[in-house]
């Protein structure tokens, strides 16, 4: 059956990595994977782990307040009732600041969910599904629309999701291993929408067939296709393909189909090396944030 099969990683933008990363890592309870570099060797993004799903936590962040809306909002599932209220727990004397713990509906996709915001103004959320997703994994990402319509069509005719209804004035859709995307209705795109920060994106895996279905219904429903800057950088193994694009209200997601091979995690000594051979191949440099120069 045509459709995204599941959400497989995200990245959302951090001012400070050192925080972040003890944040994630000992109040949530995600654990570390590893933390990547630019070409110089000075920290680069940090990736975490909620079960099988890597999170980035990317630099150099965005200085825009939260965002009134609620979205974009990254969800983590967990199974226990006893992990969540621990988790809870921790974040509550944390220092951010945090909701209700709230009931859903029994119509509603989501047992129990707890909202926060971290130290960096995203919104982040930690949820009981009511189609338990094992101990700890991304359950879902809710984005901003302007146009309920627009988006409804992009995300079930483009990328094939299911409907599932509404959840406290949120649209959502279901992967076939029930994770989940919800969009939020908004009359404009908060800051946080707008800037994105660098490389911040929501990747979905699709199989081979859809890859190039989607490539065609992107564009047709609103989307932009914005490329594969890592296949250029000759980072992509044979038969891996995947594109970085824009849903209609410029939300940054990715979509890959995967060949036999996995590069994602060669090591950043090597991982330059490709970028640059490939660069001076095609007579680009690397940009001085790739470098490492900080803007100022
Ligand atoms: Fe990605």
């Amino acid at each position: 059956m045509f459709g995204a099969e599941t959400l497989d990683h995200i990245a959302f933008p951090v001012r400070d990595l050192p925080r972040a990363e003890k944040f994630y890592l000992e109040v949530v309870g995600l654990s570390f994977l590893t933390q990547r570099k630019n070409a110089d060797g000075s920290p680069r993004h940090t990736y975490v782990k909620a079960g099988d799903n890597i999170i980035g936590l990317n630099l150099p962040g965005i200085q825009t307040k939260a965002s009134p809306s609620g979205a974009p909002r990254y969800a983590i599932a967990v199974g226990s009732e006893a992990n969540f209220h621990t988790i809870v727990q921790r974040i509550k004397q944390s220092g951010v600041i945090y909701g209700e713990i709230r009931d859903h509906s029994s119509r509603s996709p989501f047992l129990r969910s707890f909202g926060f915001t971290d130290f960096d103004n995203n919104h982040i959320e930690i949820c009981m599904n009511r189609q338990s997703l094992g101990d700890i994994c991304l359950s879902h990402v809710v984005l901003e629309a302007t146009n309920l319509e627009r988006a409804k069509r992009f995300y079930s005719e483009a990328l094939g999701l299911r409907p599932v209804g509404e959840d406290y004035s949120e649209t959502f859709f279901e992967f076939p291993n029930h994770q989940l995307l919800g969009v939020k209705p908004v009359a404009a795109l908060s800051d946080r929408t707008k800037r994105h920060g660098r490389a911040v994106h929501v990747a979905f895996n699709v199989n081979q067939d859809d890859f190039d279905r989607m490539l065609g219904l992107i564009p047709a429903l609103g989307g932009a296709n914005q490329g594969d800057s890592r296949a250029e950088d000759g980072l992509r193994p044979p038969g891996e393909r995947s594109i970085y694009f824009s849903d209609p209200d410029t939300n940054k997601l990715q979509i890959t189909a995967h060949g036999q091979e996995d590069w994602s995690l060669i090591s950043n000594e090597e991982k330059w090396q490709r970028i640059i051979e490939n660069r001076q191949k095609s007579g680009r440099g690397i940009s001085r944030f790739d470098r490492g120069v900080k803007p100022s």
